[in-house]
């Protein structure tokens, strides 16, 4: 519809030249007919041509929430128009003042903020921080990303229908970009439920920055965890002190190849820890050296050396007679 408006005026304008040239009515509809045209005598006579004739795949961002008129914080509603048609009006609140390149599109370096990762990230964030500055990304400035020199571009297309990052199925694939690592992590044995898009980095992390060590969603690790795992929160009649202060000393919460997820084997990830203790001896993992010596129960609890075949409420006990972690 713009478009259609902005022929007729080309054509207007097309006609007022013609007439003071003096020129027929055929020349008249060859010129019309061109009017997408010629660029360079368009600038010249001070006409500017709607961006979309050039760059159509970018209107797409008239359809997400930068592109709603009627929210009036939107670039949508805030932006004006340099080229006289109205879908253009909202291009330059992140882009800046695009006068210079609507005259000389075919000029380099005329358009001041461009994204992406051969451009400098500070005026790609500037742009954005100017209505994102509160909000989640109170702790942006000294976040890691931001230290990192990381733009809001790395992660955010803000001209796609869906941004990916936004979505919980394909934000990884964003981060993986950078962090190949998590990316082996993730693909290990034991993992959190990945595929049902149930999963984010951002169940986790707060991907603008907090106040936590690997900005955390929460005030430590332990809060993190405890927003899904609630039950493991206590308090605990017995506690098991190395639990309540951190779950990552027996945990990986990116994904281990020793099922729950457990950074080491048993029962060497307690014996981290618990070296030779007052009752039993660890090193020796043998039922002569477990309380009750090799009795018949004891041995089923050897299975795999594992500690938790006695010690099974690790995480802390709520029984009477769980002072040992045992039930
Ligand atoms: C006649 C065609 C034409 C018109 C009209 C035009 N541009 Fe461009 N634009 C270009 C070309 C060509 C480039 C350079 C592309 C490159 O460097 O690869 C460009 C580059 C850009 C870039 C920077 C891309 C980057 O490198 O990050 C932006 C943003 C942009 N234009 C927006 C606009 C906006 C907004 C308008 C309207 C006000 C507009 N353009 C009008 C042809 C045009
Ligand atoms: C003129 C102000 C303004 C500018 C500049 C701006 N935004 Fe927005 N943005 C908004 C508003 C308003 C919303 C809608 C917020 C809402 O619905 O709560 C929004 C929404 C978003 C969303 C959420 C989209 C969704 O689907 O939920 C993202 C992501 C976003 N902006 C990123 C950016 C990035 C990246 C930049 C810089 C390239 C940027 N914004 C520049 C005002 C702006
Ligand atoms: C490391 C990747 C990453 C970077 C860099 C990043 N974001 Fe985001 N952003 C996300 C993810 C993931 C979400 C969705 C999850 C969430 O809401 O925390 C999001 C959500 C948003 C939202 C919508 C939800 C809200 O908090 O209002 C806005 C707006 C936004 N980002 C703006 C920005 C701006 C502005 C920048 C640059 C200063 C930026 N982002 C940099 C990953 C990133
Ligand atoms: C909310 C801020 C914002 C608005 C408004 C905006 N852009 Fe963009 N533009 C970006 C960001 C960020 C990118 C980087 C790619 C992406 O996020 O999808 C970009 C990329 C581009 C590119 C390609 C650059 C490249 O080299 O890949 C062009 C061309 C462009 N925009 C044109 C436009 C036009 C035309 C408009 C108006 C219809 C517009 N932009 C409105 C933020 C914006
Ligand atoms: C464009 C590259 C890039 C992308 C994309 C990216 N990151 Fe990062 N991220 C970095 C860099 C660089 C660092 C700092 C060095 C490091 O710790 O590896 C970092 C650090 C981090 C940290 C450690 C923060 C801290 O405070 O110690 C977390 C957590 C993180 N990123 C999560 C994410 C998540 C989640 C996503 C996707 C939503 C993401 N990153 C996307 C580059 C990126
Ligand atoms: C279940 C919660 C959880 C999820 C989901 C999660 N992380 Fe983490 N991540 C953590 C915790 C906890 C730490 C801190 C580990 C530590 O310091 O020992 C961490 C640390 C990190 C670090 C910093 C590592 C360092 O050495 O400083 C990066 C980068 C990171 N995560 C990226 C990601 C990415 C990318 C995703 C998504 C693919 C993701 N995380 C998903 C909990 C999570
Ligand atoms: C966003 C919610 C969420 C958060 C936050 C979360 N988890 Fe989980 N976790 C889950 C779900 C869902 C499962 C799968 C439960 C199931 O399969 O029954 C799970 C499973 C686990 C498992 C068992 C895996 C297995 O193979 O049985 C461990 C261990 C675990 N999480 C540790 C953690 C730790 C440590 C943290 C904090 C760093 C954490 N989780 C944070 C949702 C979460
Ligand atoms: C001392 C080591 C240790 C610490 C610390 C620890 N866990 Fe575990 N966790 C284990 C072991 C061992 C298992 C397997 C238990 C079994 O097989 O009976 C387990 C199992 C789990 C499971 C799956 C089965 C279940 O009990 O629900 C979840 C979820 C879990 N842990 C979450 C957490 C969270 C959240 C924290 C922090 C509050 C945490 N763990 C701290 C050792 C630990
Ligand atoms: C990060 C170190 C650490 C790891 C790993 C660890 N623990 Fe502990 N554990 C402790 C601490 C600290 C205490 C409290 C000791 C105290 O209060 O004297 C404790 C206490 C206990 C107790 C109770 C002792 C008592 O006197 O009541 C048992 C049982 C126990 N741990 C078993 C385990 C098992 C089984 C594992 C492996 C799944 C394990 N621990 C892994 C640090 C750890
Ligand atoms: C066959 C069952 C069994 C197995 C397997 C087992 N324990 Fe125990 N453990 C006990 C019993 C019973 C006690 C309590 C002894 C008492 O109170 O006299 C105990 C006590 C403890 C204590 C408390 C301190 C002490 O010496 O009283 C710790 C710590 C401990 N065990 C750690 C471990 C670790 C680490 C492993 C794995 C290497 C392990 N246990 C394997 C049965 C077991």
């Amino acid at each position: 519809m713009n478009l259609t408006i902005q022929k007729c005026r080309a054509a207007a304008v097309g006609l007022a030249m013609l007439m003071t040239a003096g020129l027929s009515a055929s020349a008249f509809a060859q010129a019309a007919a061109n009017a997408d045209e010629p660029v360079r005598s368009r600038a010249e006579s001070g006409a500017t041509k709607p961006c979309v004739e050039c760059h159509e795949g970018f209107y797409g961002i008239a359809k997400t929430k930068h592109g709603v008129k009627g929210d009036a914080r939107t670039p949508a509603a805030t932006g004006k128009s340099i080229t006289g048609d109205p879908a253009d009006a909202m291009c330059g609140t992140c882009h800046g003042d695009l006068t210079e390149h609507n005259k000389r599109p075919r000029t380099a370096g005329l358009v001041p903020v461009t994204f992406g990762k051969k451009s400098p990230a500070e005026p790609q964030n500037a742009a954005c921080l100017n209505c994102h500055e509160s909000g989640a990304r109170i702790h942006w400035q000294g976040s890691k990303h931001e230290q990192t020199k990381q733009s809001c571009a790395s992660c955010h297309r803000v001209h796609a229908s869906k941004d990916p990052v936004m979505v919980s199925e394909t934000q990884a694939s964003v981060c993986f970009e950078c962090h190949q690592d998590r990316r082996a992590e993730l693909q290990r044995m034991s993992t959190h439920p990945t595929k049902t898009g149930f999963f984010a980095c951002s169940s986790c992390h707060a991907p603008h920055g907090s106040t936590t060590r690997a900005s955390l969603q929460k005030n430590s690790v332990n809060e993190t965890c405890y927003t899904c795992h609630a039950q493991l929160r206590g308090p605990f009649l017995w506690e098991h002190r190395s639990a309540q202060d951190d779950c990552t000393n027996c945990h990986n919460p990116h994904g281990t190849n020793n099922a729950p997820m457990l950074k080491t084997r048993m029962p060497y990830l307690c014996q981290q820890c618990h070296q030779d203790s007052l009752n039993h001896s660890n090193t020796a993992f043998g039922r002569q050296s477990l309380p009750g010596g090799a009795t018949a129960g004891n041995a089923q609890r050897v299975v795999g050396n594992s500690c938790v075949n006695c010690h099974m409420k690790v995480h802390g006990s709520n029984h009477p007679s769980g002072a040992r972690l045992q039930r």
